[in-house]
């Protein structure tokens, strides 16, 4: 499906903008059922925290077990100190993940597109497999920052092969937190990992490269619809959303089933549920 001048543009930069890859009822589909899972959550115990910002404070066995569940992770600021919400639960709630792909049939319907089959294939992936998936609220005014990272820090397989599919479900914009990427960014080294260690799930730094800043980075601003698509290396962030706008996101992130998948990765589904392509 993509052209000579697309695959060229791909090795360049390291990323693709298909701007209208997804139908607006595919968009609206998928938003209805994320506010439906958030709606139907009952919430008793500790919360969970998503928090890049501080990860000690991610609940390592809630992480892990959502490997192969769906489970809403809260907004940092959404919490106070005694674990009690702050606001209403449909503002609180970070992101949904990590099996939505294989365990929601709307998930399942969305992500399983003949379409996006293609695309792998186009873009070097010959076995794929649908490793992990989150729905990322990016609520108004709390949504938080996501700092620059390299998705192959969190599923590494040698040799590397993540992609990232990232679609808009509304629209992206400087003001409600966007994506940023550094173009070309993806010939770097990786500079983190973060798994499993005898210490806990922690993240490790590998090479002392800096994160890009400036001239070096460009902001994605695209319309509800619009997949970005980009290499595993790839340098990128999202800024906290202050807007009173919402920037709903799904992103789904595949590898090669011929790379071996590192153990040490966060991220392992069991042999009774294994992670499958896109059939
Ligand atoms: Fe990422």
């Amino acid at each position: 499906m993509l052209t000579d001048a697309q695959i060229t543009q791909w090795q360049q930069d390291g990323f693709l903008v298909l701007p209208d890859f997804k139908s607006a009822q595919a968009v609206a589909a998928l938003r209805e059922r994320s506010l439906a899972i958030v709606d139907g959550l009952v919430l008793n115990g500790t919360l969970p925290v998503f928090s890049t910002r501080d990860r000690q404070r991610v609940v390592d066995a809630a992480l892990l077990d959502s490997a192969d569940q769906v489970h809403c992770f809260f907004e940092e600021d959404a919490i106070d100190a005694e674990g009690r919400l702050q606001v209403p639960k449909d503002q609180a709630v970070n992101k949904i993940g990590h099996a939505l792909h294989d365990r929601d049939p709307v998930f399942e319907h969305f992500s399983r597109d003949p379409l996006l089959a293609e695309l792998a294939r186009d873009l070097g992936l010959e076995r794929t497999l649908l490793m992990q998936s989150m729905l990322i609220f990016k609520q108004p005014r709390i949504g938080g920052q996501v700092n620059w990272h390299q998705d192959a820090s969190f599923l590494a397989t040698d040799p590397q092969s993540v992609i990232g599919f990232w679609f808009a479900l509304e629209d992206a914009t400087r003001d409600n937190g966007c994506l940023w990427v550094e173009p070309g960014g993806h010939r770097g080294p990786l500079r983190e990992r973060y798994g499993r260690t005898p210490h806990g799930l922690k993240m490790e730094r590998l090479d002392d490269t800096p994160w890009p800043s400036g001239a070096a980075t460009r902001p994605l601003e695209v319309g509800a619809g619009t997949l970005v698509v980009f290499d595993g290396l790839l340098p990128h962030a999202s800024a906290v959303n202050l807007s009173a706008q919402s920037r709903m996101a799904y992103t789904l992130h595949a590898v090669d089933a011929g790379a071996t998948y590192a153990a040490r990765n966060w991220l392992q589904r069991s042999a009774d549920f294994p992670a499958r392509g896109f059939a």
